[in-house]
């Protein structure tokens, strides 16, 4: 039984049966991160994005779309494409050869052209929203993506998003429930003890009304440093629908520090129409499992991907201004020192919960005040969870 206003049972992160309606009622209804438009930036690129099980090719099929694709093939089954990225004119089942074009329409079937009807037989299409540059999918073809868009795109804008390029990516595997990292990643109660390194100089680091001034200074500097100070909230229990979760908010930073670096200082060139550093991060949320951190010079994305019930795929992606060059206006190991640092600090700390949470005398605890974001999620998933069957 959960008691209100505590953290969730035992159960919730080991069972196998609820990952499965976790499956079935989050994440295929879900807008989840699968990339940046960076990754594919010439017809025929691609790259495989793996969930739960599922795998979806996203590939580049003219120069202005990107598809994404259901890894199956339509003989039998088989995966389709089995390289994690790339660059191919067409993709050849490994199986028995079947041919699918960059849009997943069936070119070939060896031996039976004649008799088959290849328009039955397309790649299956899951949906896929380039938001800024950032490519949302989501398995259900009914998702709005419009409210996001609304709520989100005046605070993105001037950072030009789709005018950054990849610079790094990263995946951490953690062993733990997917939910761990998702409470873990909604709070920063911890990251005082824990992140000692990003606790210096964030101010999402301190409770919030002790920052409240900070703050408003911030969002007083947002006009002529060329940023937008319209924020939004419709997390968890908030959305229209399950999947549309979102927010956008900004944050101070501490002490003269104005990027997420290891002294505080700027690590590239500043992003898009942004015209001076403003002392502040913008960080939005979009679905369960995605979220962005945002400086003035670059950006952090962030993704827990469920892989089973007790794995989760961490990947974090840095996008730095598109004409930014490495070794010249950057140092890669200084760009990606903080967030590789503070995941490092997050697998450790979300691996050693989930040791404790599978103790048999684990009891959930009360939640504190910073950590209302991560009560806001128990609530939603536990009000999901607790949907009847049809819900399905
Ligand atoms: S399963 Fe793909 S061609 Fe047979
Ligand atoms: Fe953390």
């Amino acid at each position: 039984m959960h008691r209100p206003g505590h953290a969730l049972g035992q159960d919730f992160y080991r069972r196998e049966d609820v990952f499965e309606i976790e499956v079935n009622r989050i994440f295929l209804k879900s807008w989840i991160l699968a990339g940046h438009q960076s990754q594919v930036p010439e017809v025929g690129d691609f790259f495989v994005f793996e969930i739960a099980g599922e795998s979806i090719i996203i590939v580049r099929s003219d120069t202005s779309h990107i598809n994404a694709l259901l890894n199956v093939c339509r003989h039998r089954g088989s995966r389709v494409c089995l390289e994690e990225q790339g660059h191919t004119a067409r993709f050849v089942c490994p199986y028995h050869a079947w041919n699918y074009d960059l849009n997943g329409a069936l070119q070939a079937a060896p031996q039976i052209m004649d008799t088959l009807d290849t328009g039955k037989y397309p790649l299956r299409r899951v949906r896929l929203e380039n938001f800024h540059g950032l490519l949302f999918i989501n398995f259900d073809v009914r998702a709005e993506f419009g409210p996001i868009a609304a709520d989100l795109g005046k605070v993105l804008a001037p950072y030009d998003l789709p005018r950054t390029r990849l610079a790094h990516r990263e995946s951490y595997r953690i062993c733990s429930n997917w939910k761990l990292a998702v409470e873990n990643y909604c709070e920063c109660y911890h990251c005082v003890p824990a992140h000692r390194e990003f606790a210096v100089g964030h101010g999402r680091a301190r409770p919030e009304p002790k920052v409240e001034a900070l703050k408003q200074e911030v969002l007083s500097r947002a006009q002529s440093c060329g940023l937008s100070a319209e924020l939004s909230n419709r997390g968890w229990n908030k959305a229209e629908a399950v999947g549309m979760d979102r927010y956008v908010d900004r944050y101070p930073l501490l002490k003269g520090h104005v990027s997420g670096s290891r002294d505080g200082k700027p690590v590239a060139p500043l992003l898009g129409s942004v015209k001076g550093f403003d002392g502040g991060a913008t960080e939005f949320q979009v679905g369960p499992i995605s979220y962005g951190l945002v400086y003035c010079d670059y950006v952090v994305l962030y993704r827990f991907t469920p892989v089973r019930v007790n794995e989760t795929n961490c990947e974090v992606i840095w996008l730095v201004r598109e004409s930014a060059v490495a070794g010249k206006d950057y140092d890669l190991q200084e760009l990606i020192w903080m967030w590789d640092v503070t995941t490092r600090a997050d697998k450790k700390i979300i691996e050693d919960n989930r040791r404790g949470v599978d103790s048999r005398f684990f009891e959930p605890g009360p939640f504190t005040p910073m950590e209302y974001y991560t009560q806001a999620f128990t609530e939603w998933y536990l009000g999901i969870m607790s949907q009847c069957e049809e819900g399905q």
